[in-house]
């Protein structure tokens, strides 16, 4: 055989398994479920029929549009048997293409799945699509109520419960206190040395952000015990867990988790104690203190010119440990947190991340300054 068609053929191999997984990419987006409440039904040439086709035509364009953030409602007919709400949700960390291209087969899907009734939802991986003949619109749903685990058990399931209830925990007051907009957090903790724990929680941008924590709160008491990863969704809110990054990190920035987490109000994950809050904060006091003294140390090796620092006030966002102010800040947080290690201090984004930054900044300006 001719060597150089065995070469022309391997390249034609290769590329095709190129453009194949390329598509794959941007295929068709990962169904979850669905649910079609048993109640009324519709019928196939009724006008609610036809005003759920409008609504989820609305629906669609509005995805595609593009500007939508994720999130959008739409109403659809005139008066009370006729008239349909619905709405969609795309995953906080996806792009619009993504979003659009998800919504829309969830509105080719939906009618599929649930032919006939006057209201119905389907969740996938990247989006959720609903529509009801009630105003949906901010109202919190914590049924129905479903748990997908992963199929793998954890190792060490007593100290990764408790590691999982208290990023958890942090992510959910992260993603209800995230103000107009999204309602989506991510979290990453070290598990292992080598193992990260990666943890996402979102809410319908509708809801309040009480409401939010409520029904994360019901989805995180339903997450599975003892596996590596899994999920918990209703139609306003879902959380989900994994040893690996299942969300896209270069499109989020992942807060470390607040070793600080208040003991949780979770009753699940259970198996949870207080010890080892306690043991981070009687380990943090040293280390908040060892960064203090060595700043002051530092500062007095450098020039006697100082100006005056503001505390910055506002909480720290996502913003990078850049300013002497925002170090100045970041060590008021950590004298605050030695007083009281609590979320309701509102220690803002950093926490233990920016400590750990704060000390390096401040060996590489001592470098700087000797
Ligand atoms: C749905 O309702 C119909 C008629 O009321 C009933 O026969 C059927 O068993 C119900 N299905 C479920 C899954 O509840
Ligand atoms: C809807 O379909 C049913 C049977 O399929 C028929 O009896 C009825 O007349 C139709 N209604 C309309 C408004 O077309
Ligand atoms: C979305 O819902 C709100 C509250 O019901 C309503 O005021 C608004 O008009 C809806 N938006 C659309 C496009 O239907
Ligand atoms: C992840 O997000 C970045 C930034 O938004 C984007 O450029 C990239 O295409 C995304 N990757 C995937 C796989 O969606």
């Amino acid at each position: 055989m001719n060597f150089r068609f065995i070469i022309s053929l391997a390249l034609f191999l290769f590329l095709n398994f190129l453009s194949n997984s390329s598509r794959t990419t941007e295929a068709a987006p990962t169904y979850l479920e669905h649910d079609c409440p048993n109640t009324t039904l519709v019928a196939p040439n009724s006008t609610y029929r036809s005003t759920l086709n409008a609504l989820l035509s609305s629906l669609s364009s509005a995805a595609a549009a593009g500007d939508a953030d994720g999130f959008a409602n739409a109403t659809a007919g005139k008066d009370a048997p006729d008239r349909a709400y619905g709405l969609f949700l795309c995953r906080g960390d996806i792009g619009a293409a993504t979003c659009s291209e998800c919504v829309a087969t969830g509105t080719r899907d939906i009618l599929r799945w649930c032919p006939d009734r006057q209201s119905s939802v389907v969740w996938y991986d990247e989006c959720m699509l609903r529509y009801s003949d009630q105003s949906i619109y901010s109202v919190m749903e914590t049924v129905p109520i479903y748990t997908m685990p992963d199929t793998g058990d954890v190792a060490e399931p007593d100290r990764f419960m408790q590691l999982l209830g208290e990023a958890m925990n942090d992510v959910a007051v992260r993603a209800s206190g995230s103000g107009p907009g999204k309602k989506f957090a991510v979290v990453e903790a070290s598990f292992t040395s080598s193992q990260k724990l990666y943890t996402l929680a979102q809410c319908s941008s509708d809801l309040k952000g009480s409401d939010c924590n409520t029904c994360l709160r019901a989805v995180i008491a339903n997450l599975p015990q003892g596996k590596r990863g899994g999920r918990s969704f209703t139609p306003t809110c879902t959380v989900r867990f994994e040893l690996f990054a299942f969300y896209n990190t270069s499109a989020v920035e992942a807060a470390p988790l607040l070793p600080s987490s208040p003991p949780a109000p979770v009753n699940g994950p259970k198996g949870k104690s207080n010890k080892s809050t306690t043991i981070i904060i009687a380990a943090a006091i040293p280390v908040g203190i060892a960064v203090i003294l060595l700043f002051v140390a530092c500062f007095w090796h450098r020039s006697k010119t100082t100006k005056t620092y503001e505390v910055v006030q506002a909480e720290g966002g996502t913003s990078e440990l850049t300013t002497t102010e925002s170090l100045l800040y970041h060590l008021a947080t950590i004298q605050a947190a030695t007083n009281n290690f609590s979320h309701q201090n509102k220690l803002g984004e950093g926490g233990f991340g920016a400590v750990f930054r704060a000390s390096e900044w401040t060996r590489n300006s001592c470098e700087e300054a000797i």
